[in-house]
């Protein structure tokens, strides 16, 4: 959908929103509306249980009066509860509405409010992004769908105050709403057509954005000692990757500079490692086949990190930035890994495989020992589809987050309220560690007893993050959406990518 800015004018044809405060508040657009068509509007109002209040809304069909074929009333709800998010959600809400109304082109007036505290300009940008990013699809392989069952909706047009400011404000957005959607395509796709060489292949693509980016392979790893990740691809005829990824936009003195690993400390890069497995079968720990179709997204991590990056140098973010995923395909074959196998992973620590299945964690594992030893980051989050059981504990409404520094944890939740990308903190502890004790190696990758499956996953990454302050996202439940929510069509929702874009930009960007 193509999206343009404009001055206030109301077109003569085709579709128009406007806005409706809360208790039947017309804005002033929707009122000049309103008397171009003799009282049309407030007459289908009262015809109605629609009332303004944000997420109500209400078709006035071929008004008489003007050429117009559609007007559509958005709720807004009260101006003091206007904020960015709610305009995106009623953008998001509009395009979901309008989409496949028939018509091609539509075009929505932001008014100025009293009492709403942004400006026409940031509402209209603002509407702008929840209506593109609700606009996502994943259709390529819907080769019979008819062109009535598609969106008609191709073109957007968001009329304001000051449209150049508009126009400005979207254009920042619009390359995060681009990261969202190639993330959400890599996500979605199957893993017959993303497997670790094709998702390294479209990390690759981000060198176009001025991203360095670096693949590994299996010899490569070997060499550095993965181990524990090599051994969750052995049962896999696709070759295990490694992809780092660095955007160097930070402009002061050198720090990490050129590719160079960063310093340490406040010099070093941020780092975002995410868990890559592009099919997860369980491996010889094999899954039942209800619903294994779902382990195709179980790579939204690394679908997450490779999106923030080409977010933070598509909007050539002020801040050096590391993304480094583990990509494997954990299958079940004559090669596979066995429950009892007892790997070396990088860090030098020994781990016992009790359970083929607890796979991310091997990844990562080495990942994030690899990405600390390198760089030497300023923290490290990694973003990985890791339990079950935080869905057990969470649902699909916030992201499970562990950490080990208190500021970090408080930033993240912070930018994940802004964006509505929500996480929930959980503890960690040494009794929750001691569940890992083997009587064989140094550890065993899953736990002995049958509670805090999500808390022991986090203590066993906690092994490989030494001093680093670091936060882990356990997204099972975020990654993949089975109902429409306003700004997030079901299916990818490349969770991760708009909070840890909104945690750089408030945190971490030089000014
Ligand atoms: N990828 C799964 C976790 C998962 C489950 C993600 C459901 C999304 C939806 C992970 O690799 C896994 O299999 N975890 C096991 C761990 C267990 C063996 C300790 C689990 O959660 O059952
Ligand atoms: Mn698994
Ligand atoms: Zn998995």
């Amino acid at each position: 959908m193509k999206i343009v800015f404009s001055e206030p004018q109301l077109p003569r044809r085709g579709l128009v929103a406007v806005g409706v405060l809360e208790g039947k508040t017309l804005t002033p657009t929707a009122k000049k509306l309103d008397k171009a068509t003799r009282g049309a509007l407030t007459r289908a109002i009262k015809a109605s249980r629609f009332t303004g209040k944000k997420s109500e809304h209400l078709h006035v069909l071929a008004p008489a009066g003007t050429g117009l074929d559609r007007v559509y009333l958005a709720g807004l709800g009260k101006a003091k509860g206007i904020d960015a998010l709610s305009m995106q959600e009623i953008g998001g809400q509009m395009y979901a509405a309008v989409s496949g109304s028939g018509l091609e082109s539509a075009t929505a007036m932001v008014d100025t409010i009293d009492g709403a505290s942004m400006t026409p300009a940031e509402m209209a940008a603002e509407l702008a992004f929840g209506a593109k990013l609700r606009s996502y699809r994943f259709d390529k392989y819907r080769t019979k769908e008819k062109k009535d069952e598609k969106p008609s909706l191709k073109a957007l047009t968001v009329a304001c105050p000051d449209s150049n400011a508009a126009r400005r404000a979207f254009a920042v957005k619009n390359k995060v709403a681009d990261a969202v959607f190639f993330t959400r395509d890599l996500v979605s796709e199957p893993a017959n057509v993303i497997y670790p060489e094709t998702l390294a292949a479209a990390a690759r693509t981000l060198a176009d954005v001025g991203v360095k980016v670096e693949v590994f392979g299996e010899a490569a790893m070997k060499k550095l000692g993965m181990n524990a990740l090599l051994g969750v691809g052995q049962g896999s005829a696709r070759e295990s990757q490694l992809v780092v990824m660095q955007w160097n936009g930070a402009p002061s003195k050198g720090s990490g500079g050129k590719g160079k690993a960063g310093k340490g400390d406040k010099d070093g890069p941020l780092a975002f490692i995410g868990k890559g497995v592009t099919f997860d079968t369980g491996g010889i720990s094999i899954k039942p086949a209800a619903g294994m179709e779902e382990m195709k997204w179980d790579m939204g991590g690394a679908g997450a990190v490779i999106g923030v990056m080409r977010a933070l140098a598509a909007r050539k973010a002020r801040v050096n930035a590391v993304g480094a995923i583990g990509l494997v395909e954990n299958m079940p074959s004559g090669e596979a890994q066995r429950p009892g196998d007892i790997v070396t992973s990088m860090s030098g620590q020994t781990i016992e495989v009790i359970n083929t299945d607890a796979e991310g964690r091997l990844v990562l594992a080495d990942v994030l020992w690899y990405a600390k030893e390198r760089f030497k980051p300023r923290f490290m989050i990694d973003l990985a589809t890791l339990t079950g059981a935080i869905i057990v504990s969470l649902g699909h409404e916030m992201a499970g987050l562990f950490a080990t520094d208190d500021e970090l944890a408080e930033r993240i939740a912070d930018a994940g309220a802004k964006v509505k990308e929500r996480v929930w903190r959980l503890p960690l502890g040494e009794e929750y560690d001691k569940m890992l004790k083997s009587d064989a190696a140094d550890m065993k990758n899953i736990s002995g007893g049958r509670g805090a499956g999500s808390i022991t996953a986090a203590q066993f990454l906690k092994r490989f993050v030494d001093k680093t302050p670091w936060a882990h996202l356990d997204i099972a439940g975020m990654a993949w959406s089975s109902k429409d929510a306003p700004t997030v069509p079901k299916g990818a929702t490349a969770f991760g990518v708009r909070l840890l874009d909104r945690l750089v930009a408030d945190y971490y960007e030089e000014k």
